[in-house]
């Protein structure tokens, strides 16, 4: 698999954004592409306050290439996909970017829950898919969970993971079950608080415990 230079980033919103924020700052050429040009400024200002505190802000900023237009993505080594959570929204997604970026080129999701081998159905490289599921907000947060489809190669996971790696993270390997691992604990959790306060304890006491 050839040496990972360039990331294309679709989606520009929170999680994309900051995944793109991190390829610039790691030295990364980076293609940021959204269908709504106002998300596109509305990244670059929350990049350029963010790394403008940091010495590399100047490369990050000039590394960093933004687009409303897919085909732009066409020279990109892995494409993250950050779009809104709609199983059907990727799929037409995925199946576009499989028409347009290289043959070599990882296709990876920031899906929270949606099935990575439903995804790469969706294409005619489904080796070459895999979940990259950053957690909010990306530069910030430490843990990257990599999730492996049902035909995801070693060699796509072991690409992703680099980069994962390269970007300062801690990374955690998930079979391609709902809610992967954080998600799939988490949420009963979450669920489990809100019968905790209609019958046993107040907000204050949940909290304090
Ligand atoms: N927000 C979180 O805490 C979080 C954490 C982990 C994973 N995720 C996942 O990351 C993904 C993105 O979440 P977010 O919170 O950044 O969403 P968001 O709403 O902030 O951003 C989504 C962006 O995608 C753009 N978009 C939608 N459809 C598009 C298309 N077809 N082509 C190009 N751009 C398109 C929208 O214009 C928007 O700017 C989702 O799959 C979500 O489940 C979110």
């Amino acid at each position: 698999m050839a040496e990972i230079k360039c990331v294309g980033v679709v989606g520009a919103g929170q999680m994309g954004s900051g995944i793109a924020q991190l390829a610039a700052t790691n030295g990364l050429d980076v293609w940021l592409m959204d269908a709504d040009r106002d998300a596109l400024s509305r990244a670059t200002a929350a990049i350029s306050s963010s790394v403008n505190r940091f010495e590399v802000g100047d490369d990050a900023m000039r590394r960093l290439r933004l687009t409303s237009n897919l085909q732009d993505l066409r020279s990109a080594d892995i494409i993250v996909e950050a779009i809104l959570e709609s199983e059907d929204i990727k799929k037409k997604l995925f199946k576009d970017l499989d028409g347009i970026a290289k043959s070599s080129a990882i296709l990876a999701s920031n899906t929270s829950s949606i099935s990575i081998t439903r995804l790469a159905s969706a294409t005619q490289r489904p080796s070459q898919v895999i979940g990259m599921h950053f957690m909010n907000p990306p530069p910030i947060m430490k843990l990257v969970e990599i999730i492996r489809g049902a035909d995801t190669s070693e060699e796509t996971f072991i690409a992703t993971k680099s980069l994962a790696e390269r970007f300062g993270k801690i990374t955690v390997c998930s079979q391609d079950y709902a809610g992967f691992i954080v998600n799939r604990i988490l949420m009963p959790m979450i669920n489990e608080a809100f019968h905790t306060l209609h019958r046993v304890a107040t907000k204050e006491d949940i909290d304090s415990g």
